[in-house]
């Protein structure tokens, strides 16, 4: 927004009547004279738009259409294959000072930031179409929502985004004339000469994706994928929308939210929060089991909710988002039948393999097939040797599809929590599940949370990492402070005797000794989400450990599922050796954050020394 470059429009485009907002306008035209495309497209978020980009997509060889008969109005892109992932390391948080980004950012000054990025930005739209993208993270109107305008030269953004949020004309009837919105500029930053041909997947070698939290705007620069591109889902409602909520008493988190009912007919609603491809997806959309029968959950959102504290003190939940932008390899009607159903037809596929009937493949969706294209377009046979999809391959799908969407999905207050999950991807020492013994050693729990690195971000794969509240790649401020942020609420709440949600810490990912999973996962977690929401009507009981409070073999529903007692003890057992290596491993994060770190979490990490001394 504070870019000063001259606002008269430098092009011949008419601006929808629509559009009646002076600043919007200006800003647009300033980023126009500054990115130089050939036309300006201000989108409407109709589905004859939609169609009409997909069309030119497939056109400009960007998209292949999916056979109609096998996977309706569904298409499939191919990125390059420098273009696959996050990039954490390209990531910045640029506040004024360095310490308010603190030491899990990459910080630069703004000033800085601002002057490298004009020179990048200045004639990277040449040769395209800058499309004006308007959205609403959350429900349109809500008190809770936000919105945001994408300046993007990327049609796959366009088609992506109207997926992914409420994008469209009616977000300009909320904004008004005056509304405030959170300005996002985006460019594959690849211009095109006069007469240059495109290729189907453009970006730059080079990539900024850059945040300043006090002006909150968002400029990315040279990828096309996801999370890099999609502004409205990490960038804006996460790390920007992190640092509204530290201001103003709310907070953004990077949490799936469900809803869990009982034969009974009572509800619970369960946020939880997992780092990039963990099984959110599958947790959000999970099938109890039949034996589990009469229990069912229902989907609000897989990946995002913004949660504010409500009049009666609990805690409400949204999810900004409006569609799903999830993993798929390892996705299939047995992990979870229902996402493959909401893939049945208007959807979007990145880097998964190409049958020959002209439908997708990946790994884990079922058998090889025989022959196909990978996600490199090359042929590919099962002995190839290689994975047809990237493991990080995605599908883009509206939540609307979802079977099991939760009625109040959409509802602009949004659902009162319950409870708060926390989970990583552990071979050992965290037991599948644990209930923590107050508010502020749930806080520990998350804050301290580990996890085996994935697919999802570039980079090392395998090794844990301390992936706080699995918000490392997301929280727009300091990490230290975002805990005291946290501790914070927690007393207030406390302090008015509001219904406080609980906080559990489960791990579905430990190994025996073969490297095998202990726990079998996927619907059978519902055992583990049955003993939960006992601990918080009181039905359930437990047994106190070092950690906290979990269940014992008696605890647990078995009906329909041989899970023998040694297996139980194997999951859940209480390793002392492995556990100090987990506390000396906290002492790392919190040096590293000591700066701003709250008192209360080495306190916590004594007591919890002195117990395992004991
Ligand atoms: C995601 C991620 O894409 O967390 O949701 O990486
Ligand atoms: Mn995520």
């Amino acid at each position: 927004m504070s870019n000063t470059v001259s606002p008269s429009l430098p092009l011949n485009t008419d601006v929808p009547e629509w559009v009646r907002h002076p600043g919007l306008k200006t800003w647009v035209a300033q980023i126009a004279q500054l990115t130089k495309p050939d036309s300006i497209v201000w989108c409407d978020g109709t589905e004859a738009e939609y169609d009409r980009l997909c069309e030119q997509m497939v056109q400009a060889g960007t998209l292949r259409r999916l056979n109609p008969a096998k996977r309706p109005n569904s298409y499939l892109a191919w990125s390059d294959p420098d273009d696959v992932a996050r990039v954490e390391d390209r990531t910045f948080i640029c506040s004024e000072k360095e310490i308010d980004a603190g030491p899990t950012n990459n910080w630069m000054a703004p000033a800085a930031m601002r002057e490298q990025l004009n020179g990048l930005f200045a004639g990277c739209m040449r040769g395209r179409t800058m499309y004006v993208i308007p959205f609403s993270m959350g429900p349109l109107g809500s008190p809770i929502a936000q919105i945001g305008i994408e300046l993007s030269d990327s049609p796959y953004v366009v088609a992506n985004m109207r997926l992914m949020t409420r994008m469209g004309r009616k977000v300009y009837d909320v904004l008004g004339s005056d509304g405030e919105f959170v300005p996002c500029v985006h460019s594959v930053g690849r211009p095109l000469a006069p007469g240059q041909a495109d290729v189907p997947w453009p970006c730059n070698r080079t990539k900024y994706i850059v945040h300043y939290p006090e002006t909150r705007e968002i400029w990315s620069y040279g990828s096309g994928y996801g999370g890099n591109a999609l502004l409205g889902k990490k960038c804006l409602a996460l790390r920007i929308a992190s640092v509204m909520g530290r201001d103003e008493g709310w907070m953004a988190e990077h949490m799936l939210i469900l809803g869990v009912t009982s034969p009974e007919g009572k509800k619970m609603h369960v946020a939880a929060a997992f780092p990039s491809a963990c099984g959110k997806t599958n947790f959000a959309m999970l099938i109890p089991p039949e034996s589990l029968s009469g229990w069912s959950v229902t989907t609000i959102g897989d990946d995002i909710a913004w949660i504010k504290p409500g009049a009666d003190g609990r805690l409400y939940a949204i999810n900004p988002e409006a569609g799903y932008f999830g993993v798929a390899p390892g996705t299939s009607k047995k992990t979870n039948f229902n996402c493959m159903a909401s893939l049945r037809q208007n959807a979007l596929f990145t880097n998964v393999a190409l049958t020959d009937d002209g439908d997708v493949w990946w790994e884990g969706m079922g058998p090889a097939p025989a022959h196909c294209l990978d996600w490199h377009g090359k042929d590919w046979t099962p002995d190839s040797g290689r994975k047809a999809a990237h493991p990080n391959a995605r599908f883009t799908v509206a939540a609307e599809q979802n079977p099991a969407i939760d009625p109040e999905w959409d509802n602009p207050d949004g659902v009162a929590i319950d409870a708060f999950i926390f989970g990583g991807r552990r071979s050992d020492t965290i037991p599948l599940v644990t209930e923590a013994r107050s508010w502020q050693e749930g806080v520990y729990m998350a804050a301290t949370l580990g996890s085996q690195t994935t697919a999802a971000a570039a980079g090392v794969q395998g090794v844990v990492r301390r992936d706080p509240f699995a918000m490392l790649p997301f929280c727009g401020y300091n990490m230290g402070d975002y805990f005291g942020h946290w501790l914070k609420l927690g007393e207030q709440l406390q302090m008015v005797g509001a219904v406080l949600p609980r906080f559990f810490c489960v791990n579905w990912f430990r190994t025996d000794a073969q490297g095998k999973f202990i726990w079998p996962g996927f619907g059978e977690n519902m055992r583990v989400l049955k003993w939960m929401l006992g601990r918080i009507d009181g039905s359930a009981h437990g047994e106190e450990n070092l950690f906290g409070i979990s269940p014992r073999y008696q605890d647990i529903s078995w009906d329909g599922l041989d899970f023998p007692a040694d297996k139980f003890e194997a999951a859940t057992r209480i390793d002392t050796d492995g556990w100090r290596q987990e506390l000396d491993a906290h002492t790392e994060l919190f040096e590293r954050l000591a700066e701003r770190l709250p008192g209360a979490l080495p306190v916590i990490q004594q007591r919890l020394l002195e117990r395992l001394d004991t």
